[in-house]
């Protein structure tokens, strides 16, 4: 049942307003609505359709009548009422439905005895029988009523109107949203919990109450959530003047989420790890993935809510966009140049391959099977519709500058507030705002894959002209065979011998002399419009040969080919003033190294590390002037993943063996800097989240890491000192992760030291699976067998799965293991997981889907594994999308 974009079709009717009742009971809930329809065309009555699934209709009422069957037509997927009044009318529907049974945590379920929704995209149709579609924009009215003693705290979107006690021990609540809304963002939350109660006054004077709720013994732990989330809502009114709209915002916080939040209108759930915080359990990361989520939640209250999706295919419309602007909130809050080396990173390690690979689709798909693999994890359509997306996003930035962009911002509210649009829309929007041209720069929503782009380069000392040669292939992906040239923004600077950036005042393009000035000054970067398959762009009055700085900032996602020189690299290691493309000449360098030895290594030849190289690391690593958290990410090796991308046949032991050893060798070599990093960056402070401690926490924990990565005593016995007297989890867990990479007398002790420290605390029980599952040490699945009996684990808890089996799977050697036994693993735990959680499952499928990337025999063994799983009975859609989908590649 594949769904296409190019079949979008207006509904025929459209509901204006929704009042739902919810008794909420152990047993069973009943659900009545009662829905204000009116036809789009009116004197017309196709028959009308209503999604719906899992649940025992009660009694359908047109006007006021029952309808009897025949009246209506009830099948497993939807209800259909055939011949529908030709004016407006009210419907009336009841369900049952068992929230008590819902595994699947869509549409209404019970986590820790309390209760929740999660709608987007199609859950909604598992509470009641509706339009399930987000073009479908009601008012929302919700009563709900429950036990009071085990339900005191009755939650829905918008404002609380009316409550009150009941006969037999149980009350109500009556929630008011006076916005209009998609289904998808319907809320609904019952249980035991307390608030952490703050208020924001807005730019206009509204003042807002905040809630975050979660059970008792947990709000202390909601104050950084808190803090994020006012930081979110200023900011948002300084950098985009946008404000919020109502008189209240709840956060719920839930143990058992499938994703990491979610944006529901006033009433946002989220999963428990992306609230709760403090210094002991939380990390660092933790805090930033924090600040992030709850900042990109907020954000969707105007790119998702007020302005939200005509249909699925435009998902990337507002996750793109709202990925975008949480990846700004953050810059602004810590430090740009870090955030967008992470960023960055993360598109390259987790969308490039997906591009590269049989589920690659453009930022808008054009067609799917089951919509939820739109969001299904890191490894499928999340990286696409909201990393990519978001660079695309970006880009319209680097192009019309921040006013620019903020005027299309402007413009793109004004026209569409309250509507369901489309990413043309988007689009539009910001070229009139503009009023340019932005030419084929659509191609980036509908052509699917990572274009291509080599850079060459010549330098005429007579003429004094520099000139940059660029051509542009975008790869075949899966139904799209050939494509066309991209609209790809690059920004460029040229570093004269000193390394600073030169003047640039002119360049020749299309044949013409062009100025680069900027309101007629000469500038020192500039960003180069290439359109064309291929195109050329010339300098003049370069009195010297330049070295280029090409991409800088990651201007657009493409991968970037140069005839630089591997001195050009080192020399913009040392001296680029963008901070960005310093951190990527070291990782060329890095890359084009490690590619090297990886073909020694598979030659059986002895692995030597080029000392150029390490003395780049030596500079970067003692340069005072640099921010540590850059400079841990300077001195940090690219991952395994990223270099088996770059392999025409991935080898992963040899990936493994060559950066095992790069790392021991940067760590021998550098030993008394190392140490002396872990020494002076020490501190008995109290935990602060902020840029400069964090920063400090990040240098100290790399050095510790490569050290201990050592094998040698002192080292081993640092590590340990650093875990015992580590007063937060940054540091004790770093320590922890250092201490246990590889097989020793004490890892076991300390693991189990950890885990009596922790076991009260399920999210940091979490990061012990997930440290032990990642492990290299062969032969680690076995224990991670062992581990899936532990009393802590619980195959129905979505964050448990992603730390054990998904930690799992990102281990190259264990996962890969040559003998089959990972693949096998996977391919069990994905049969058991499809019948308990269809999504979840998915997410973890989705790990196999890269299999013809490797040798023979494990891809023999893999496709065992998809053939074995597509032929399971019942299988759910979204295994079965992507298991088919791999194996058909
Ligand atoms: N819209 C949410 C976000 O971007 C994602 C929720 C999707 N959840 C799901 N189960 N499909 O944060
Ligand atoms: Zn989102």
């Amino acid at each position: 049942k594949e769904v296409f974009l190019k079949d979008y079709k207006l509904p025929d009717y459209y509901f204006d307003t929704i009042d739902l009742d919810f008794s909420l009971g152990e047993e069973r809930t009943i659900v009545s609505s009662r829905i204000a329809v009116t036809p789009r065309v009116k004197g017309s009555s196709p028959p009308l359709s209503l999604d719906g699934q899992d649940m025992k209709l009660i009694s359908v009422k047109v006007d006021g009548n029952e309808l009897k069957e025949g009246e209506y037509h009830l099948g497993p997927k939807r209800l259909t009422l055939s011949s529908p009044p030709l004016d407006s009318f009210l419907l009336e529907i009841v369900t049952e439905i068992y929230p008590q049974k819902n595994t699947s945590l869509e549409g209404l379920y019970k986590s820790s005895g309390n209760f929740c929704t999660q709608c987007e995209a199609e859950g909604f149709r598992k509470i009641t029988y509706y339009q399930d579609r987000p073009d479908i924009m009601a008012r929302y009215r919700c009563r709900i009523e429950a036990d009071k003693e085990l339900y005191p705290v009755l939650l829905s979107n918008g404002n609380l109107v009316e409550q009150g006690d009941l006969e037999g021990g149980r009350h109500y609540a009556i929630w008011d949203d006076p916005f209009k809304k998609p289904c998808y963002l319907f809320a609904l939350v019952a249980g035991k919990l307390k608030s952490r109660d703050d208020s924001f006054v807005t730019c206009s004077g509204r003042k807002v109450d905040l809630r975050i709720w979660t059970p008792e013994q947990d709000v202390p732990k909601t104050a950084h959530a808190m803090y994020s989330l006012k930081a979110a809502m200023k900011w948002d009114e300084e950098v985009f003047g946008l404000e919020y709209d109502l008189d209240l915002f709840n956060i719920v916080a839930v143990p058992d989420f499938n994703m990491g939040a979610m944006e529901n209108k006033s009433l946002n759930i989220f999963n428990s790890k992306l609230v709760l915080a403090s210094p002991e359990t939380a990390s660092d990361e933790d805090y930033a993935a924090i600040l992030g989520v709850i900042g990109h939640e907020y954000f969707h209250n105007w790119t998702g809510n007020r302005v939200t999706c005509r249909d699925w295919f435009q998902l990337s419309l507002k996750e793109g966009l709202t990925v975008f602007r949480d990846q700004e909130f953050s810059s602004d809050m810590g430090s740009r140049t870090v955030k967008r080396i992470a960023d960055v990173s993360r598109v390259r390690t987790t969308q490039f391959p997906q591009d590269a690979g049989p589920m690659s689709h453009p930022v808008r798909p054009h067609s799917y099977i089951k919509m939820d693999n739109f969001y299904t994890g890191k490894t499928w359509h999340t990286v696409t519709v909201y990393r990519k997306g978001a660079e695309v996003v970006r880009m319209y930035k680097t192009l019309l500058g921040s006013q620019g962009f903020r005027m299309g911002m402007d413009l793109y509210f004004k026209r569409h507030d309250g509507q369901a649009v489309t990413c043309e829309d988007f689009f539009a929007a910001m070229r009139d705002a503009n009023n340019t041209d932005l030419a084929n720069f659509l191609l980036w929503y509908s052509q699917a894959g990572t274009p291509f782009v080599r850079v060459t380069s010549n330098y005429n000392a007579e003429a004094n002209t520099f000139s940059l040669k660029f051509s542009q292939e975008v790869p075949p992906t899966p139904g799209q065979p050939v494509k066309e040239p991209m609209f790809i923004p690059v920004i460029i600077g040229l570093l004269d011998s000193a390394g600073k950036d030169m003047v640039l005042s002119s360049m020749y393009h299309d044949g013409t002399l062009q100025s680069v000035e900027k309101d007629g000054q000469p500038v020192h970067s500039t960003i180069l419009r290439f359109t064309k398959k291929e195109e050329e762009f010339v300098f003049s009055g370069i009195k010297d040969r330049p070295i280029p700085s090409l991409l800088r900032g990651f201007s657009a996602p493409v991968r970037l080919e140069t005839d630089l020189t591997d001195d050009d690299f080192f020399f913009l290691l040392a001296h680029d003033s963008d901070e960005f493309n310093r951190w990527e000449a070291g990782q060329v360098l890095g890359r084009k190294l490690m590619l090297k030895l990886v073909g020694d290594f598979q030659q059986n030849k002895d692995l030597v590390l080029n000392s150029k190289f390490i003395g780049g690391l030596r500079s970067i690593l003692i340069d005072q002037s640099l921010d540590k958290e850059f400079i841990a990410k300077a001195i940090t090796l690219p991952g395994e993943g990223e270099i088996m991308d770059l392999m025409a046949v991935a080898d992963p032991d040899a990936v493994h063996a060559v950066r095992t050893f790069m790392r021991k060798q940067i760590a021998r070599e550098l030993k008394s800097e190392l140490l002396g990093v872990v020494a002076s960056n020490r501190s008995s402070e109290e935990y602060v989240f902020n840029h400069p401690n964090m920063a400090r926490r990040a240098l100290k924990n790399k050095a510790l890491a490569y050290l201990a990565g050592l094998e040698d005593p002192e080292c081993h016995e640092l590590a340990m000192q650093e875990y015992k007297s580590a007063t937060n989890m940054t540091e004790q867990f770093a320590a922890l992760v250092a201490i246990t990479q590889t097989a020793s007398e004490t890892r076991d002790e300390v693991l189990s030291d950890f885990y009596n420290k922790w076991q009260h605390d399920f999210l940091v029980v979490n990061k012990w699976f997930a440290l032990q599952a990642v492990s290299d040490i062969p032969g680690n699945v076995e224990n991670v067998k062992k581990l899936l009996n532990h009393p802590a684990f619980d195959l129905r808890n979505p964050n448990k799965v992603y730390s054990l089996i998904g930690a799992f799977c990102s281990s190259p050697v264990n996962f890969h293991a040559k003998d089959g036994s990972g693949y096998e693993f996977l391919g069990e735990v994905v049969v058991q997981l499809d019948k308990i959680n269809p999504q979840v499952a998915s997410r973890m499928v989705s790990a196999f889907s890269r299999w013809k990337r490797y040798d023979e025999t494990r891809q023999k063994l893999a496709k065992a594994q998809l053939e074995m799983i597509v032929s399971v009975n019942g299988l759910s859609e979204n295994v079965y999308e992507i298991a088919s989908k791999s194996l058909a590649a």
